[in-house]
Parts: C-alpha cells; sequence; structure tokens
C-alpha cells in the first residue's frame, strides 16, 4: 500500500517527475529536521557563491545584489524565529533558496549556478565542523585551566599513586592533576590539527565533476576563512574525513574524561574520601538522607558511550561508499551534531567540577603512607648505600613487608633488628627513606613526581595557557 504524494513534484528537481514522493519517502528524505542547525553556514557559503559568480562576470551585479541582499533577509528570519520550514522542500538549502526566491523572485534562480547541494552540503557542513573544532579547543583551554590551578594549589600535596587501583608508590597530587593537563593538550592538538586538515573549501567541485562556469574558486575558498580550496572535484564531495576526524578526537578526548570522572566517583567515595565534589555538582537521594552522589561524574564517564557511538555510526555510514556522494552520507549530520552538544557539555561540566572539587590534604598523606607505598624507596635504598643488585634488595624488601605485614604495621614500624635479621647490613639510615616525603622529594627525574619538578611544570604550562 502506498500513501498518497505529499505534494506536487518537487519544484527544484521536479522536472522529470509527474508526482510528488509518497509521504513515507518524505519522511525518510528529508534532512530539515536536523540541518536547519547549517542555516547560517548555507547563507554564508551561498553569499560568498554569489559574490564570486558577480565578479567573474557569470552573474551581473544586480542580480548578485538582490541574492545578496535577499539571503541576509532570509538569516534574520530564521534568527527571528519568522522562519517556516517545509519538509517537503527537504533540506536547508532548498528551504533557504525557496525563501529568496519568495523575497527577490526571479533572480533568486541564478544562485545555484555552477554549484550542486552536494558541494553546498560539503562547505557547510564543514564550517559547521570547523565552528566545533574551536568550540573544543576553547573549552579544553577551561579544563586545562582548571587542573593547572589544583596543580598548583598542591604541588606537593603527597597521595598515593596506583596501579591496579593497588597502592604503589606516593606521588604528589599537582602531579597527578598534571597528567590530565598533558591529556588533554593532545586533545586540543588533536582538534587543532584536524582543523588544520579541514580547511580547505570544497565549494565549486559542484555536483562531482567541477563546472565549465570560469568560477573563482580561490576567491570563495578566502571569503569563506579556508586556507584554499580542495584539489579534487571528486573527493571533495564524497569526502567526510573531516567530520570522522572530529568524531574520533572527540571520543578520544571524552575518553580521557571518563577516566578522571572514575576517579572522582572512587575519590569522592566515604572509603576514600580523597576529595569532597561541591553540591552544585552532586545529587542527594530521596531515601538515604546521607547521600550525596557523584551524577555529574558518573554521567561523564557514560557520555564516551554516545560520542564513540556517533564515531562508529558514521565510520560504518561511509564504509564501502563508492565515490562520489551517496544520499547515505546525509546521515552524517546528526550523528556528528549529537556528539559535539554531548562533548562541548561535557568539557563544561568538567571544567565546573574540577575548579569546585576540594582535596583533603590529611586523607590523601594519611593514606599516601599506608599499604607499605615506600617499599620501592627501601628496596634502592638497598641498592645505593648496600650495593646490592635491584634483584636481590627487591627481595629483600619484600621479605620486610611480610613481616611488617604479619606484625600489622607499616615499613618503618619495624626495629632496627628485626631489618637487620633479614639483611645485616641495613643500618638506621634506612628509615630516612621510608617516609612519604621523602620519597616524593627523592623523585626528581625529568616527568617524575617530586614537587620541584612538578612545580616547574605547573610553570611551564602557566605561561604555555596564559
Ligand atoms: N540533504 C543532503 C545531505 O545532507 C544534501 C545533499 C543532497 N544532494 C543530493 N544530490 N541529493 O547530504
Amino acid at each position: 500500500m502506498t500513501n498518497s504524494p505529499t505534494t506536487s513534484a518537487n519544484q527544484m528537481w521536479g522536472g522529470r517527475f509527474a508526482s510528488g514522493p509518497d509521504a513515507i519517502m518524505t519522511a525518510i528524505n528529508a534532512s530539515i529536521g536536523f540541518d536547519k542547525r547549517l542555516y547560517a553556514q548555507d547563507i554564508a557559503g551561498s553569499r560568498a557563491h554569489a559574490a564570486m559568480l558577480a565578479a567573474t562576470g557569470i552573474l551581473v551585479p544586480s542580480d548578485a545584489e538582490a541574492i545578496g541582499e535577499g539571503l541576509l533577509t532570509v538569516l534574520s528570519e530564521i534568527e527571528a524565529g519568522n522562519f517556516v520550514f517545509s519538509t517537503a522542500l527537504e533540506d536547508i538549502h532548498m528551504n533557504v533558496e525557496q525563501r529568496l526566491k519568495d523575497i527577490i523572485g526571479a533572480p533568486a534562480g541564478r544562485l545555484h549556478t555552477a554549484r550542486s547541494r552536494n558541494d553546498q552540503v560539503a562547505v557547510d557542513f564543514r564550517l559547521w565542523v570547523r565552528d566545533q573544532c574551536d568550540a573544543a579547543i576553547t573549552g579544553l583551554t577551561a579544563l586545562m585551566q582548571a587542573f593547572l590551578a589544583q596543580a598548583e594549589a598542591g604541588t606537593d600535596w603527597a597521595m598515593p599513586g596506583f596501579t591496579h587501583l593497588q597502592t604503589a608508590q606516593p606521588v604528589t597530587w599537582g602531579h597527578h592533576m598534571l597528567a590530565y593537563v598533558e591529556m588533554l593538550a593532545r586533545d586540543k592538538s588533536r582538534f587543532e590539527d584536524a582543523r588544520r586538515r579541514m580547511n580547505e573549501c570544497p565549494l565549486g567541485a559542484a555536483a562531482l565533476a567541477g563546472t565549465s562556469f570560469p568560477i573563482d574558486r580561490h576567491m570563495t575558498a578566502a571569503a569563506l576563512g579556508f586556507d584554499r580550496p580542495t584539489a579534487n572535484s571528486l573527493d571533495s564531495v564524497s569526502d567526510r574525513d573531516f567530520a570522522l576526524e572530529f568524531l574520533s578526537a572527540s571520543s578520544i578526548c571524552a575518553m580521557h574524561l571518563s577516566r578522571f570522572a572514575e576517579e572522582l566517583v572512587i575519590w569522592s567515595s566515604a572509603q576514600f574520601r580523597f576529595v569532597r565534589l561541591s553540591d552544585k555538582w552532586t545529587t542527594g537521594s530521596s531515601i538515604m538522607p546521607q547521600k550525596k552522589n557523584p551524577d555529574a561524574a558518573e554521567l561523564l564517564r557514560a557520555k564516551l558511550g554516545r560520542i564513540l557511538g556517533a564515531t562508529v555510526a558514521l565510520f560504518t555510514i561511509m564504509k564501502g561508499l563508492a565515490l562520489t556522494y551517496s544520499k547515505d552520507m546525509q546521515e552524517d549530520k546528526e550523528q556528528v551534531f549529537d556528539a559535539a552538544d554531548t562533548l562541548m557539555l561535557a568539557l563544561a561540566a568538567m571544567t565546573g567540577m574540577v575548579s569546585d572539587m576540594t582535596a583533603n590534604r590529611d586523607v590523601l598523606a594519611q593514606s599516601a603512607a599506608s599499604g607499605f607505598s615506600t617499599a620501592t624507596d627501601l628496596a634502592d635504598w638497598l641498592v645505593r648505600a648496600l650495593n646490592l643488585p635491584f634483584r636481590d634488595a627487591h627481595h629483600v624488601t619484600g621479605t620486610l613487608v611480610a613481616m611488617a605485614e604479619k606484625k600489622g604495621c607499616d615499613l618503618p614500624d619495624l626495629t632496627i633488628t628485626e631489618m637487620k635479621s633479614v639483611h645485616d647490613g641495613i643500618t638506621q639510615e634506612v628509615y630516612s627513606v621510608l617516609g612519604v616525603e621523602n620519597s616524593v622529594r627523592s623523585r626528581t627525574s625529568y616527568g617524575g613526581t617530586s614537587p620541584v619538578r612538578v612545580a616547574e611544570q605547573v610553570s611551564r604550562w602557566k605561561a604555555l595557557l596564559g
């Protein structure tokens, strides 16, 4: 059974069609429901195109002027919320053009000279994704600053460092915070890099083969802030790498956010109490009055699911598509829109949460000293002071740890007699390396956790971030 056509044949392309599309065809085919988000980019692209058509003598100046002015009217109508989007007109490109025709009449029909919706959507979407790269870079910079402020406050606060989520060695709070600054800096450079690569203008590739009109693609590229026009018309209309790169960079970034989110969930628990999250980023329970749930952190832990989902979706959409444009590619936008919205919200939420959290310095210090966290310092001392091979030192230390564990005490609580019973070369001096403060202070290798090294990195980042 078919539904009756929604309209008569499409005015933009329906010359050879006797009837309009089936209603369900309209529903599956129309993209206006989501691509109206590209209105500003679409109008900017059309204005650049019209100006170029006039400059190259393809349009008479009066037509180009009417088009340029009319497009500004359309823009203000959309921005004022007065624009009626039509599903029958499929997408943002035809909605804008039809409205232009209503406003300026016949010259509107000349705008599509030497252009196709294939290069039009390619340029619109590139402009939109380019803006999102800028937004991600701004959001990441703010988040890096929030982590940096935390690092600066606690360059020398001891805390346990973990591997396998088991106490490994004492580290400093500042060092842990700066680990995220490093990750986010890589994220930022991925967006900068993707932005640089995507900054070529596909407008003028027309449907797929270029055009016989004497257009000036360098002019439109420059007008739209691109570095240059794309060099191959087939590639221009079939490429969505820029969206895939944006999604890939977003996925890696969201993965980083999810890792700190997980640490916050653990650290804010009653069992850890490493940090206190602000009331602004937590919720209560309707039944358990004592609860303060780290909902924002949990949601941030989850957001990668959506963003990576969008990434996998677009890869799957693009996989195996023969050149050049295929309508499959219309499915790109909702994925990227949702991923971008999610990422910007996640960055903003994480920035707020990091800025507002308070480290429990005493709990961190106490915890840093537990779990035999300075066992490596003891082994290193045996190597340095007694010239033991590291493997032997490791074994001696392991025996001392087992002894302390049995006794129910920490390493510094073992008596010198007990120490000597395991290796008689051990002297009183060993106790100086068993303290947490000493342990972190000693790790002065480049990139290490020592407060001096951390302070240097804080200065470096402050200079870089301004
Ligand atoms: N709405 C379309 C999209 O998003 C625009 C390009 C349509 N091109 C075409 N040949 N039907 O991809």
